[in-house]
C-alpha cells in the first residue's frame, strides 16, 4: 500500500447549479474530505491549492457549453484528477451531455443518489488516479536517478550533467558542498562514468587519519623503513593506480603532506617511505572539502599551488535546503529502501511529516535525512510516520502556515457550524446570533459545504 491511500481522499464537489443538497454531508460520512466550489473558480482555486485526485460534477443539463468550457480550464490547471458525473438517467440519454460526459468524465452516476454504488464510482476513480500518477512518477524516476544520485532539482540535474562532462577528461576535480551533500557520492560517480571506472577508486579521509600514518598511509614504505616496519606497505596512491584516488577533506592536509602532494601532482610519482627510487603512478586525483579553501589559503594554512593543482575542474554541490522538491523524493527513496527489510514497518508519511521534512533547514543534508528516515521506520509503532518518529516535532511546517483569506474562511466556516450547533439548526436564532440575515447565512452555508437540514453537524466539518 502506498503512503498515498493512508492519507485522507480527498473530493472536490463542483455543484453550480445552485441548489443546496445534501451530497456533500452523504460522501464525507462514507470517508472523504469533500471542499465545494460553487463555481468554477472556486473550484481553481481549490485544485491550485491541493492536488485532488477525484473531482464530483452536477451535471444538471443547464448550460452545458459553459461547463465543458469550465471542465477544460480546469485539465488544464490539473489534468489528473479524474471527474466523475452526477446527473440523472434522463441526461444521460440526452445527447449533449452524453457528450460532455465522453470528453471529460472518467466516470458517471445516475440519480437517484445510492450511496454505495457512489462511494465505488468515487473510490474506483481515485484508485485509478492513483495509479496513473504512479506510472507517471515511474516514468519520471529514472530522470531523476542517475549515477546512483537521486535529484529531481534543477541544480541536481545541472550537477549529473557536470558529472558527465568531467568524467572523461581526465584532470583534477575539486568537489565542495556541505557536509553529507554527496561529495564523496559523486566522486564515486565521476570515477564510474569515466574511462577509469574498471580500475579501483580510493577513498582516503585527510580529516580522520592520525598525523604520523598519514604519509604512510599515502605513499607506503618499504620494509624496515622504521622500527615497527616489518614488511612493505602500499600506499592509497599506489593502490589506486589506473583508477582514482578521492582525497576528501582535502583542507585538513598538514602543510607538510601538503608539499609532498604537490609534487606528486606535478611529477606523478612517489618515494615510498625508505625507498630508493621513485615510483611513476598513474591516478586521476579528486578531491573534496567543506571548509573555505581561499580562505585558508590567505591565512596562510594551505597552499596557494596546491590549491591551483587541484582546482582545475569544479563542482558544487548545493545544500539540501537549496533544493526542497528533492526533499520528498529523497525520503520516499530511502524510505521504500529501508521499508523492503521491514514489511510489518510503517506504510508512509504522514501530510504534517511530509510538510515539516519540505520545510526543515536539514544542516547535516542528505546524510541527516537518510538518518532521520531510518530511525523513524525502525522506531515507529504505527502505521504511519509522524513528525515526532522523524525527531522534528518541534519544528513548524511553514507548509501549514495559512493565508489571511484561508485563516478567515475557517474561522467563518467555524463560527457558523457555532452557532448552528448551540441553535439547534434553527437558522433564524443561528443568523441572528451571528449578526447577518438568514438569507446571507444559507448562502455561506451553500459555500462551506454545510448541510443544515441534518440534524446533527457532522464531527470532521
Ligand atoms: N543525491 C543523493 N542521492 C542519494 N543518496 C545520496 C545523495 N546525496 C548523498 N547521498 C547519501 O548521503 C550520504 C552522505 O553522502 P556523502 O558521504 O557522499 O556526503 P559528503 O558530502 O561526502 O559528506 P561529508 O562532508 O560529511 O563527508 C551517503 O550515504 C550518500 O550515499
Ligand atoms: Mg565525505
Amino acid at each position: 500500500m502506498s503512503a498515498h491511500q493512508l492519507k485522507a481522499r480527498h473530493l472536490l464537489y463542483l455543484n453550480s447549479s445552485g441548489c443546496s443538497d445534501v451530497l456533500p454531508e452523504i460522501v464525507r460520512r462514507q470517508g472523504w474530505e469533500v471542499q465545494v466550489a460553487s463555481h468554477s473558480g472556486q473550484a481553481h482555486d481549490l485544485i491550485a491549492k491541493r492536488n485532488y485526485m477525484v473531482g464530483l460534477v452536477h451535471v444538471d443539463g443547464s448550460n452545458l457549453q459553459q461547463l465543458a468550457r469550465d471542465l477544460q480550464h480546469l485539465k488544464e490547471t490539473n489534468n489528473a484528477i479524474h471527474w466523475v458525473a452526477l446527473l440523472s438517467d434522463r441526461e444521460l440519454l440526452l445527447q449533449p451531455s452524453s457528450g460532455i460526459l465522453a470528453n471529460y468524465f472518467y466516470d458517471y452516476h445516475t440519480l437517484p443518489m445510492d450511496t454505495k454504488r457512489l462511494d465505488f464510482t468515487l473510490g474506483h476513480a481515485y484508485g485509478m488516479a492513483e495509479i496513473a500518477s504512479q506510472a507517471a512518477l515511474a516514468r519520471n524516476e529514472s530522470r531523476f536517478v542517475q549515477h546512483r544520485m537521486i535529484g529531481k532539482s534543477a541544480c541536481m540535474q545541472a550537477l549529473f550533467r557536470k558529472i558527465h562532462r568531467v568524467a572523461n577528461l581526465d584532470l583534477s576535480v575539486l568537489i565542495r558542498g556541505e557536509s553529507g551533500t554527496g561529495k564523496e557520492l559523486t566522486a564515486e560517480a565521476i570515477h564510474r562514468t569515466s574511462s577509469r571506472a574498471a580500475g579501483p577508486f580510493v577513498a582516503v579521509n585527510c580529516g580522520a587519519l592520525p598525523k604520523d600514518l598519514i604519509q604512510t598511509e599515502l605513499f607506503g614504505h618499504e620494509r624496515g623503513a622504521f622500527t615497527g616496519a616489518q614488511r612493505r606497505h602500499i600506499g592509497r596512491i599506489e593502490a589506486a593506480s589506473g583508477g582514482t584516488l578521492f582525497l576528501d577533506e582535502i583542507g585538513d592536509l598538514s602543510l607538510e603532506l601538503q608539499v609532498n602532494l604537490l609534487r606528486f601532482l606535478q611529477e606523478k610519482v612517489i618515494d615510498r617511505i625508505g625507498g630508493s627510487a621513485s615510483l611513476p603512478v598513474d591516478v586521476r586525483i579528486i578531491a573534496a572539502t567543506n571548509v573555505d579553501l581561499e580562505k585558508a589559503v590567505e591565512k596562510g594554512l594551505f597552499r596557494e599551488d596546491l590549491y591551483y593543482r587541484l582546482n582545475v575542474l569544479q563542482l558544487q554541490i548545493p545544500p539540501l535546503r537549496e533544493r526542497p522538491e528533492d526533499i520528498p523524493v529523497l525520503a520516499e527513496f530511502f524510505f521504500n529502501e529501508l521499508s523492503k527489510r521491514l514489511p510489518d514497518g510503517p506504510k508512509g508519511f504522514s501530510q504534517s511529516s511530509i510538510d515539516i521534512m519540505n520545510s526543515y533547514s536539514w544542516p547535516g543534508n542528505v546524510r541527516e535525512l537518510i538518518n532521520r528516515v531510518q530511525r523513524a521506520v525502525a522506531m515507529c509503532e504505527e502505521r504511519i510516520i509522524k513528525p515526532q518518529d522523524l525527531d522534528l516535532s518541534g519544528m513548524a511546517a511553514v507548509r501549514n502556515l495559512i493565508t489571511l483569506t484561508d485563516a478567515r474562511l475557517q474561522a467563518e466556516r467555524d463560527a457558523i457550524i457555532t452557532a448552528l450547533k448551540t441553535t439547534r439548526n434553527n437558522v433564524t436564532r443561528a443568523s441572528k446570533a451571528l449578526g447577518i440575515s438568514r438569507v446571507t447565512l444559507y448562502r455561506l452555508m451553500e459555500t462551506h459545504g454545510i448541510d443544515w437540514q441534518k440534524q446533527k453537524i457532522p464531527e470532521c466539518i
